[in-house]
């Protein structure tokens, strides 16, 4: 019998998950949730010649080197900004994200920080339980701001950008959204949004959220100048990566009581959260679960083992895996050459 190829998995999984994985492979599954260092991730990747990983598991050229073993690495999520896609395109290793499984769900996400956000829906749970709800409520407490027919803004008009937007029109308001490419105009009438530059969107905006991948050129795109030129009592939601927002400026313009409140799924240092964000009642955080339903992630990890299967070449879809990030890999490895 033929040896089987091996897949470790990072990181703890669905059961049935890994079980149809263990139908082809020999699988090292990870049994509890940790970090890996880059020493531990090149000693595992060493031996194995596919990968199933978590956004935590960074991949450069440093950890690749002298690998000569692995094939293809699967990434659990749609957002790739852990790997660096040069070095593993040139190392010949196939890279694969879980795209389009996961956007409604997103997009559900990131309507419920916006609402929480906007109607200070965790700091008044936070005083409830506290046990500060002692007889009459003043009628001008908990104020918070409208929602419904104001403009929301979006900031990277992707699928999830979308269907952000689609959400939109339950809430009756008008849409606005920035883009580098302008969509196709029955794509924006199917979303009923309108293409704005980048100042109007931040100028206009009574609620913008960030649905932009993060790359080097994006890092902190809201900075101390972007909110200073964002409405007055605005409310901002990233759901996106935490790199695009400079933390100490939006707790700043908060505590200045420019933006109304925030909504947070993501950070630039993870799992670290910038404590003059911590110290403020007016911003509602979450530890990076915009994807994380039930039958999502069972939906993203369904899909990341079809990835490494077809990259590996086995599996029903063998050597077409269902979202290749630098497909060239595979187009060289038919012609047997490098990408
Ligand atoms: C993604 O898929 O990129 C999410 O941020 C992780 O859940």
């Amino acid at each position: 019998m033929s040896k089987r190829l091996k897949v470790w998995v990072s990181r703890p999984l669905f059961a049935d998950a890994l079980a149809r994985l263990g139908q082809f492979v020999e699988v090292d599954a990870e049994p509890v949730e940790r970090t890996h260092s880059a020493q531990d991730l090149r000693r595992q990747l060493a031996a194995v010649d596919g990968a199933i990983i978590g956004l935590a598991d960074r991949f450069d050229a440093t950890t690749l080197a002298g690998n000569d073993r692995l094939k293809v690495i699967s990434n659990l999520a749609v957002g790739y900004n852990n790997l660096d896609i040069d070095a593993l395109t040139r190392a010949g290793i196939l890279a694969c994200n879980t795209p389009d499984v996961l956007n409604e769900t997103t997009a559900d996400y990131a309507w419920a920080l916006l609402l929480a956000a906007a109607r200070r829906v965790g700091a008044a749970e936070r005083w409830l339980r506290a046990g500060q709800w002692q007889g009459a409520m003043r009628f001008d407490d908990w104020l918070g701001v409208d929602v419904h027919g104001r403009t929301l803004g979006i900031l990277g008009m992707g699928r999830i950008g979308q269907a952000v937007a689609r959400r939109a029109g339950g809430f009756d308001m008008r849409v606005l959204y920035h883009n580098r490419h302008r969509l196709p105009e029955s794509v924006e009438c199917e979303c009923a949004a309108r293409w704005v530059d980048r100042e109007t969107l931040l100028r206009q905006a009574d609620h913008l959220v960030l649905v932009l991948p993060y790359t080097r050129e994006n890092h902190h795109i809201i900075g101390a100048a972007e909110l200073a030129r964002m409405k007055r009592g605005s409310v901002l939601v990233n759901i996106a990566r935490g790199g695009l927002v400079d933390e100490a400026a939006l707790a700043a313009s908060l505590r200045e009581g420019h933006l109304a409140a925030a909504g947070l799924d993501v950070y630039e240092d993870e799992p670290v959260v910038h404590p003059d964000l911590l110290a403020l009642e007016q911003v509602v955080l979450s530890p990076h679960l915009g994807s994380a339903s039930a039958g999502t992630r069972r939906n993203m990890a369904g899909m990341a083992v079809d990835n490494v299967l077809a990259g590996l070449g086995l599996g029903p879809t063998a050597g077409r895996p269902p979202a290749p990030i630098n497909p060239g890999v595979l187009d060289a490895r038919r012609r047997g050459s490098k990408a």
